[in-house]
């Protein structure tokens, strides 16, 4: 059944949806980091669009390239570790979606002062950070209404099945796979085309602007 713009309005209604977007930055040292090429867009979107259907929303930014949308509560973490923290404290909100680009290791040592340059190669050992979407998923009591959502930023035919073994690994509701060997879509982009991975089946979405796709993912959080 199709519902009206009037309904979608209160969709969310005395609903909590927590977003992470954009993409953290891991320090080397004073001034460098180690990054991603997430702009925030797509998380920037999915919070205004849980806003208009009436949701009280936090956003976890990290490091957004564009503007957070109005009306929803904000909240920086620049590093895997703050994304960890600020996510872990809110996990029982009703709508977790996890759009972030969170880094998946760190720099093991971090230099307080810029490191000068040297003729020696520069080694770095990463270590790796809290898988916060997994630990959101083992976290869940059985028989929750609450949604999870996490994004699966990956290649062709074979990351979707990926996309699909990361639904029962982690204990996510929906996932929302995007192809991250186009160029067009996705990271730093204003268009995505995803596929929406669930247990009731598979619903791809053509390219389109993100506010669209982050419509689409509502509607599905929202069945
Ligand atoms: N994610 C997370 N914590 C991390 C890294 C990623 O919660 N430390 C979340 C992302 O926000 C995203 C999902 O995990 O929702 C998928 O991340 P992705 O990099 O596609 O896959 P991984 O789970 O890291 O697995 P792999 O790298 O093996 O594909």
């Amino acid at each position: 059944r199709a519902i009206s713009l009037l309904e979608k309005r209160d969709q969310f209604r005395g609903r909590s949806v927590l977003v992470t977007a954009g993409g953290t930055r891991e320090p080397l040292d004073a001034v460098r980091f180690l990054g991603n090429r997430s702009s925030g867009r797509m998380g920037a979107a999915l919070a205004a669009e849980a806003r208009r259907r009436g949701a009280e929303v936090t956003l976890v930014a990290s490091n957004l390239l564009v503007p957070a949308p109005v009306g929803v509560d904000v909240i920086q973490a620049p590093t895997a570790d703050d994304m960890a923290r600020e996510t872990l404290a809110r996990g029982d909100a009703d709508v977790v979606v996890m759009a972030a680009a969170v880094a998946d290791y760190r720099p093991a040592e971090t230099a307080e002062e810029k490191r000068y340059k040297d003729d020696q190669p520069w080694t770095v050992t990463l270590e790796p950070t809290t898988d916060i979407l997994r630990e959101l998923g083992a976290g869940r009591d059985p028989g929750t209404r609450s949604v999870l959502v996490g994004f699966a930023a990956d290649r062709g035919e074979r990351g979707l099945e990926r996309a699909r073994e990361k639904l029962n690994n982690k204990r996510v509701d929906l996932i929302v796979f995007n192809d991250v060997s186009r160029e067009d879509i996705g990271f730093d982009a204003a268009d995505n085309e995803v596929v929406l991975v669930s247990e009731s089946g598979e619903r791809r979405i053509e390219k389109a602007a993100k506010e669209w796709i982050a419509a689409a993912i509502l509607d599905e959080v929202a069945a």
